[in-house]
């Protein structure tokens, strides 16, 4: 039996997600001023506190005349603890209204240095450089929330089937994903580059553990401004000895189901107020179809795609292949030149790599990248000498090579990718609570 949840960490107040339990009861609440409505002798503040919000009644015949007035002037996000009864109100958005019979103002937001945030529209750029502060509308929270779950969600699925969670370093002496979007630091006399992936890592973990996955931030200097890129972003990678591609396209599709199932049975309520059509992902239950390369450069040529056999797809192709789906599409065997110098040649087709991308629905394009991974020393040598790499930096990954070499595979899902798809969001910049990108550092 787990511990019964506690109602809050602060004994003083109860939280507002937990307010049905207190029907009839006199609670106290402790929050910020969301908004402040004012008709004569009544007045509802709408208080918020992280994890809810509520409407509170301030009615001025039942109150003491101080009380009244600090209530009538409050700025909004002035921080305060409000005391009341609990009142089911079945017009109320939670379901529960508070009437109010106290209220002390913790930090009082001045007249003359109002939030800068208020119920009006807003442009983007300005939304952003008040992030630190935008992050309190629900909206955000609710993005927050689902954000949570999704990370959560990718846990428990490999906790649950095995996997060891291995954590790979971020500071690294080489490329994993190519070398145009390294970032360079200063690492005492010499220079180290912050990770593009764990993935190189994750194949030694492999080796020792069988099946493991790591989870942390990644980083791509891409000087792609689009609304899939940031240069900062968090991957969740599992990787998997003895396992071939079609187990690890079983595996996204699994992982992916499994994420998309948790959010809908946990984050109705944020999904509601993100006013995502949920119907479309209950729709994303498997089987997912599966498409070669070949096949899908064909179904782009139809659609008008300037794409030639050869060419990695842009993110137009990827929403051209995707936006008439309600399900994740697996496209596998792109060829090995557009891929990474790690991925196994195909033994059928040597041009073809034996990888695989999973393209998210309605037009979100790629989030799940990954494949077999080379297993042979000779051709992986010759991989990194085609491509310019230096080979000192990955004798210790040869060495993997050296010593009970295995097939193996695994791939690597973009958390964000997957937040803004399942969100509904038209951009990545809100699915991080700091985001970074080309032309984005602060706050
Ligand atoms: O396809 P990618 O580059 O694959 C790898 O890094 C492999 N080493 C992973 C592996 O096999 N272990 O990246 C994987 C995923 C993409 O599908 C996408 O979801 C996300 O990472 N991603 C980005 N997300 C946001 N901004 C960017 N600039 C991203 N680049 C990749
Ligand atoms: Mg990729």
């Amino acid at each position: 039996m787990p511990p019964p949840e506690r109602d809050s960490l602060v004994p003083s107040a109860i939280e507002i997600r937990n307010i049905a339990q207190f029907a009839g009861q006199e609670v106290r609440i402790e929050g910020w001023l969301y908004n402040l409505r004012e008709s004569g002798k009544i007045v509802f503040p709408l208080v918020r506190d992280g994890t809810g919000i509520l409407q509170c009644v301030a009615v001025k015949s039942a109150l003491p005349p101080e009380v009244f007035e600090r209530i009538r002037g409050l700025t909004q996000e002035s921080s305060l603890g409000v005391t009341g009864r609990v009142r089911q109100e079945k017009r109320a958005p939670g379901g529960y209204e508070l009437d109010v019979t106290d209220l002390d103002v913790i930090h009082r937001v001045p007249e003359d240095r109002p939030y800068p945030i208020t119920p009006k529209e807003h442009g983007v750029d300005f939304l952003m450089d008040h992030r630190h502060l935008w992050l309190r509308s629900s909206r955000q929270r609710a993005i927050l929330g689902v954000r949570h779950e999704i990370i959560r969600a990718c846990r428990d699925f490999f906790d649950d089937r095995g996997f060891t969670l291995v954590d790979t370093p971020i500071l690294t002496p080489s490329a994993c994903e190519g070398t145009t979007t390294l970032f360079e630091v200063a690492y005492f006399e010499d220079k180290a580059f912050l990770t593009q992936s764990g993935q190189l890592y994750n194949e030694a973990a492999a080796m020792a553990v069988g099946k493991t996955y790591c989870f942390g931030p990644t980083f791509r200097a891409e000087k792609s401004k689009t609304r899939r890129h940031l240069t900062e972003f968090w991957m969740i990678e599992p990787e998997v000895a003895f396992a071939r591609l079609d187990d690890v396209m079983t595996l996204a599709e699994q992982l992916v189901a499994f994420v998309v199932g948790r959010v809908l049975e946990k984050r109705r309520g944020e999904l509601k107020s993100l006013e995502r059509d949920v119907s479309r992902l209950e729709k994303c239950v498997p089987p997912f179809p599966r498409l070669a390369y070949d096949e899908a450069v064909k179904m782009l040529k139809e659609k008008g795609s300037a794409i030639e056999w050869g060419g990695d797809f842009g993110g137009t192709d990827e929403t051209l292949l995707s936006q008439d789906s309600d399900k994740p599409l697996l496209v596998h065997r792109y060829p090995s030149r557009v891929k990474a110098f790690y991925m196994a040649p195909d033994p059928a087709r040597p041009e073809v790599a034996l990888c695989v991308d999973v393209l998210a629905p309605e037009g979100y394009g790629e989030i799940i990248g990954g494949g077999e991974r080379l297993a042979d020393e000779r051709v992986l040598v010759e991989r990194i000498e085609e491509q310019k790499l230096p080979r000192e930096a990955f004798e210790w990954y040869l060495d993997l090579r050296r010593y009970g070499s295995v097939p193996h595979s695994g791939f690597g899902m973009g958390i964000e990718r997957v937040v803004a798809w399942i969100c509904g969001l038209d951009h990545v910049r809100e699915t991080i609570p700091f985001p970074r990108m080309l032309y984005r550092l602060t706050p």
